[in-house]
């Protein structure tokens, strides 16, 4: 979905959807890798399909996180993004295990719903040395917030933010507040005053494509509930996701993408295996060998996944 060009500063596009891959050979380790440490959540929000899961919820212990991250220091990668489908910051460990990450280098971006991200919460990300903070909020008023974030109050989002922010500055400390949402229908005059309402409690504002994902509805510009618009194209695309990218389920389960969100694909475990045994094995590779030619015949997920034909 094409942003218009007049986006105030610092409003920037966050491209959710990689163009067409060609094959080419994957790297031996994940360039980006997301650990899910929780697949519970407090919100039901109305765009995505969290509470329609049927994976058993829970935390990944301990344990397992660490030894992930331990791995992932030794490896030349880009980034990692501690959460998918569910809210990290219900995890009980999630701040020592930043702390974990950080000390060995890794560099951490958190996606949160913010409404955890309390003034002590806060202290404990600056004192672990996060590197970026991504608050998910769709919204400036209260009414079109809490329609979209079912359970979550504005106020105490607005208050969270607003917290860590002056402690962050406070401090001294490098952290880069992000405010991210994902774009339907929203036009020009919502974009300006979301960002007039946001600019001075965050570093940087991103904006991504709304992900079609199967029944999901929106609330779109007039406040209305309405569908997503099926994709335009029928025929998937090769996709190059199985090339540089891993999600790590709470249970251990290694996944390509955050659309098989319920464990459909299931590429290997690191329960008793390294996340690099996996991602060099047998099933990675032939999933990369029909993402690469976008012949999903025997990946019936894939062939489903709208993502490919946005
Ligand atoms: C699944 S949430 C997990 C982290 C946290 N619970 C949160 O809401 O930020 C990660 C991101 O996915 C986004 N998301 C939810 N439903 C989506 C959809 N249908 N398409 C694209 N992104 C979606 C959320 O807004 C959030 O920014
Ligand atoms: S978007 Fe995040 S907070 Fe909302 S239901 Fe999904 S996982 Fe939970
Ligand atoms: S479901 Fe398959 S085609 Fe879709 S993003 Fe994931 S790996 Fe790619």
């Amino acid at each position: 979905m094409a942003l218009p060009r007049t986006l105030p500063s610092p409003v920037v596009s966050a491209r959710r959807v990689p163009p067409p891959a060609r094959v080419r050979p994957a790297p031996p380790f994940p360039r980006s890798i997301n650990i899910q440490l929780t697949s519970r959540c407090n919100l039901r929000c109305i765009m995505c399909n969290h509470d329609r899961l049927t994976a058993p919820r829970g935390d990944m212990p301990f344990e397992m996180a660490a030894r992930l991250l331990d791995e992932i220091a030794d490896q030349p990668g880009d980034s990692i993004s501690l959460q998918n489908m569910g809210e990290s910051f219900l995890h009980p460990r999630l701040v020592e295990l930043i702390a974990h990450a950080v000390e060995r280098g890794i560099q951490v971006r958190m996606v949160t719903n913010g409404t955890l991200v309390d003034e002590e919460t806060a202290r404990g990300l600056i004192a672990s040395g996060l590197q970026r903070i991504a608050f998910s909020v769709e919204a400036y008023t209260r009414e079109r917030y809490e329609q979209i974030r079912r359970g979550a109050r504005f106020e105490t989002v607005v208050q969270n933010i607003r917290t860590l922010h002056r402690l962050r500055d406070e401090a001294g400390s490098p952290m880069q507040i992000e405010l991210h949402w994902e774009r339907y229908q929203e036009d020009e005059q919502f974009v300006k005053e979301y960002a007039r309402f946001w600019r001075p409690w965050c570093d940087v504002i991103t904006v991504a494509p709304l992900t079609r994902l199967d029944g999901i509805q929106y609330v779109g510009r007039d406040g209305r509930v309405v569908p997503v618009p099926p994709p335009p194209t029928p025929a998937p695309r090769p996709c190059r996701f199985p090339f540089g990218f891993a999600v790590i389920k709470h249970n251990g389960d290694v996944c390509p993408c955050c659309v098989v969100s319920d464990h459909q694909i299931v590429l290997g475990n690191v329960k008793d295996r390294t996340l690099s045994e996996v991602w060099n094995d047998e099933p990675y590779r032939r999933l990369r060998e029909a993402a690469g030619r976008g012949d999903f015949r025997d990946w019936p997920a894939c062939a489903a996944c709208t993502l490919m034909r946005q």
